[in-house]
């Protein structure tokens, strides 16, 4: 019987690209054994912001029914896959947001030796994905969690060209996620899931 994983992929999306990334890497993660939990970091911006752009609506209406994040989610979750779009170059504030209600849990000790990941999109392709997914790593070394990115460990790394995370040059939102940001989420999940598994059951075997 292998070792069961529970993977937490936790989002946060305007206009839908992040959101679409993130529905394919916990399919995927599923589909590698996993129990999967698909979050997203409540909004913070004003309704009259989203209203103004008819994709952001759209998407607030289309992932209405995935539950909101919450630090349960982090206490359950043997891993943790994070994704955000970039805002000049960084993490969104909602995501970090909900990163920063997680205090309480650090200072218990209870967000380390989880493994952890990221994926995000941009509009233009030298917009920021590396800096946002290395940001938002850096949350990961507090967190003492085990980071696992894909790096070039898949022919289609070299295709994708991001070793750091799944990401996705969207453009003015005219770009959909397709094959190659797919295969990308499928190999990273794939490896998440992996890992986990071998961490948890390396781990329960010398306790
Ligand atoms: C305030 C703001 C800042 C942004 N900064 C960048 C940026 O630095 N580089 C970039 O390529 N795109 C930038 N974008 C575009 C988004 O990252 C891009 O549209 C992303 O793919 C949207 O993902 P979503 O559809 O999941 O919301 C920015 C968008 C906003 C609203």
């Amino acid at each position: 019987m292998p070792t069961s994983v529970n993977v937490a992929v936790i989002y946060y999306s305007s206009t839908g690209t992040v959101a679409a990334i993130a529905r394919a890497i916990a399919k995927d993660a599923e589909n590698a054994g996993a129990q999967v939990r698909l979050r997203r970091a409540a909004e913070l911006a004003p309704q009259a912001a989203i209203d103004s752009n008819p994709a952001w609506a759209a998407n607030a209406e289309a992932t209405a029914d995935i539950p909101e994040v919450s630090p349960d989610d982090m206490l359950w979750a043997d891993a943790v896959i994070l994704g955000t779009p970039t805002r000049f170059g960084n993490v969104t504030a909602q995501l970090k947001q909900f990163l920063d209600t997680l205090g309480g849990l650090w200072q218990a000790g209870k967000l380390a030796d989880k493994v952890y990941s990221g994926f995000t999109s941009t509009s233009t392709a030298h917009g920021g994905q590396e800096s946002t997914l290395l940001a938002l790593y850096n949350t990961v070394h507090h967190f003492g969690g085990i980071l696992v990115a894909p790096g070039y460990t898949d022919p289609s790394k070299f295709v994708d060209g991001n070793p750091y995370g799944t990401s996705h040059v969207a453009g003015q939102g005219d770009i959909p996620v397709g094959e190659q940001t797919l295969t990308a989420a499928r190999v990273q999940a794939e490896r998440v899931v992996k890992f986990t598994r071998a961490l948890k059951a390396g781990l329960a075997a010398e306790n």
